[in-house]
């Protein structure tokens, strides 16, 4: 089971104004479980007056850098980002969870494949670590990145990616389309929406007939549009993998009620909950989360975003059913074998036996 340990902060650098790339060291031996799969996030915790905040950030390191780290943009009204921004520096220690998400492929040094990145703002740090390791781990392959930003201040790791391709020269191309700054193609001015997207398939920027994979990052509305364009031209929903943007993850972490013991019989259920090898036996409402249920009992279950968005909470039902409100992280081979996202599920039926373990 997943469970928070002590990083070093070792760097902490400005990518642009309002973001930063901070390199971190696992501490108390825990660095092999810090090895990462490229496009996997980290859970941080920390204390803000007294409240815990729980905030999950992607890897922007290659697995092939050395080092570990993540990339952080302030958010508006962010406690975390915010405080990340200004205050956090080299010697500070934070408290993350082990790396998490499967915002990924297999990559085999023999193939031969074409990749296609969407990245919106942020949303570049998760795909910034694909593209890397698979340029470095895949040698007959090749990468086209799209990339989102209002304007040319607010492209994260602008330089990066042009020495990566110098670097990786005639297999990496990158495309800025910027929403705000005019440039010379017209074609690269404004927002990436399905329109757009078809238009770059059309025109030859983009050769789709021949996209293996296609990994998409940014905010839902851009996502959505971009999946439609890949699917219109030909995608099929195996070759698109999503990693919803770190902004549709609420802020702030519900303080924990106290235990509900209100509800009638008959709109109970029967919980038992395997953590860590220990199973424990509650009763709750059936409209309480799964997730509610265990943090209002004492059972440390683990979570982040509690908005379906980054499977923290991911847990699998061995008994019983659960419906799922919201799903923005779990693939259909996942839902099909019983697992299920805590924050998001209630039960259906009186009882319902989840084991967070598997
Ligand atoms: Fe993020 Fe449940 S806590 S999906």
């Amino acid at each position: 089971m997943a469970r928070f340990h002590d990083l070093t902060v070792t760097d902490v650098r400005k990518t642009i104004r309002d973001a930063v790339v901070v390199t971190l060291r696992p501490e108390n031996g825990a660095a092999k479980a810090f090895d990462f799969i490229q496009g996997q996030y980290l859970t941080f915790r920390r204390d803000f007056d007294g409240e815990e905040l729980r905030r999950s950030y992607s890897i922007c390191a290659g697995r092939d850098d050395g080092v570990l780290q993540v990339g952080i943009k302030r958010v508006d009204g962010g406690a975390f980002s915010t405080w990340a921004n200004d205050e956090l520096k080299p010697g500070d220690r934070l408290q993350a969870m082990p790396p998490m998400g499967g915002f990924f492929v297999e990559l085999a040094p023999e193939r031969a494949r074409h990749y296609l990145g969407f990245a919106g703002g942020s949303g570049i740090t998760p795909v910034l670590s694909i593209l890397k390791t698979t340029l470095a781990r895949e040698p007959k392959s090749s990468f086209s990145l799209v990339y989102a930003n209002k304007g040319v201040s607010s492209i994260m790791f602008r330089e990066e990616l042009e020495d990566l391709k110098n670097l990786y020269l005639g297999r990496l191309t990158v495309i800025h389309v910027l929403e705000t700054d005019a440039q010379e193609i017209d074609l690269f001015t404004g927002l990436v929406t399905a329109e757009k997207c078809a238009q770059l398939f059309a025109t030859g920027w983009i050769d789709i007939d021949n996209v293996d994979t296609a990994f998409i990052c940014g905010p839902e509305p851009m996502m959505l549009g971009i999946a439609g364009a890949l699917r219109e031209a030909g995608l099929d929903d195996g070759q698109i993998k999503f990693e919803l943007f770190a902004s549709a993850q609420p802020g702030r972490a519900k303080r924990n009620a106290a235990p509900k013991h209100t509800a009638s019989t008959a709109n109970q259920t029967v919980f038992a909950i395997t953590l860590d090898g220990a199973t424990q036996t509650i009763t709750v409402s059936k409209d309480t989360s799964l997730l509610d249920a265990a943090l209002e009992n004492a059972i440390d279950a683990p979570f982040a975003c509690r908005a379906g968005v980054c499977s923290t909470c991911r847990c699998r039902v061995l008994e019983g059913e659960v419906e799922m409100k919201t799903n923005h992280a779990l693939e259909d081979y996942e839902v099909e074998k019983g697992y299920v996202l805590a924050c998001q599920s209630h039960a259906i039926t009186d009882t319902v036996r989840v084991d967070f373990d598997q």
